[in-house]
């Protein structure tokens, strides 16, 4: 696991939004995974505004999402499609038709899982997959005790990601405990995975997925099994690390040998 410790969800979002605009460089009909959630919203603003500046297209690109909730339809607000919407794709140039979301109200949700599946598969895998975090260490909807092979299926949200969602609901609005999600072995396919992390309250279950044992307990922490994963935290997400300056210490190396590499290759 590449960690990288910035000072501020700014910087987090920065350099998440270089990264996407590499594999959107390198490979213009990339195959991007996205996460809905209030933590990737600054790299989306980065990417809309990029797009506005004409340094960054997504014409030929294709998106799928992690998740959506059982039940609701991209209309309904709290959707992940109509949030993906107004956050992302109504503000850059992408077909709107190679935008993926779980069909979340199809009348046979489990055939719909094996469809989103076939769907990504006949894309060509996802090159570059982003990823939030909650609270318990669940990516997608994969909540603790997730199997660390599973694929998209139909998932219970627990009582802790229901609280921790209910702050986008009304009160008293219907609020969905289950959802379509892309499982762990689906996510674990991807090409390249970059998971962002901000926020004191993210501290626990960043330091269990990059240095506690891989267990379903906390499904992130199977990212360690993933040969190109990047972590970006700011201070506060990184708080509960153990290491943080050896981290810190490999990523300077790092950069200092892409520097020398590129140096050399001009
Ligand atoms: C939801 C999503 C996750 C996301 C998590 C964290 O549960 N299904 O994909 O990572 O929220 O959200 P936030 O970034 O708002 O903390």
């Amino acid at each position: 696991m590449r960690v990288v410790i910035l000072n501020s969800p700014d910087d987090v979002a920065e350099y998440a939004a270089d990264l996407f605009t590499r594999q959107l460089t390198r490979k213009p009909g990339s195959v991007l995974g996205l996460a809905t959630g209030s933590t990737p919203l600054k790299l989306y603003e980065k990417l809309i505004e990029r797009t506005a500046r004409g340094e960054l297209s997504f014409r030929r690109a294709s998106t799928f999402n992690l998740d959506e909730y059982l039940g609701l339809d991209g209309t309904h607000p709290q959707s992940y499609r109509y949030f993906m919407n107004r956050a992302l794709f109504d503000h850059i140039d992408i077909e709107s038709g190679r935008t993926y979301v779980p069909n979340a109200v199809s009348a046979d949700p489990r055939k719909a899982a094996e469809d989103y599946e076939q769907s990504i598969r006949e894309a060509g895998g996802v090159d570059l997959q982003l990823l939030g975090i909650g609270v318990n260490g669940h990516i997608g909807f994969n909540e603790p005790y997730s199997s660390l092979g599973s694929r998209t299926r139909i998932k219970t949200l627990t009582a802790r990601t229901i609280a921790d969602n209910a702050r986008f609901f009304a009160d008293g609005e219907f609020q969905p405990n289950l959802s379509l999600t892309m499982g762990i072995g689906t996510i674990l396919e991807a090409r390249q995975i970059v998971l962002l992390a901000t926020g004191r309250a993210k501290a626990p279950a960043v330091k269990d997925t990059v240095e506690g044992p891989v267990t379903a307990k906390c499904p992130s922490s199977a990212l360690q099994l993933h040969p190109a994963v990047t972590v970006l935290l700011d201070a506060a997400a990184a708080s509960a690390l153990e290491e943080p300056a050896f981290f810190q210490h490999i990523e300077e190396l790092d950069q200092a040998l892409s520097t020398s590499i590129s140096d050399a290759a001009s």
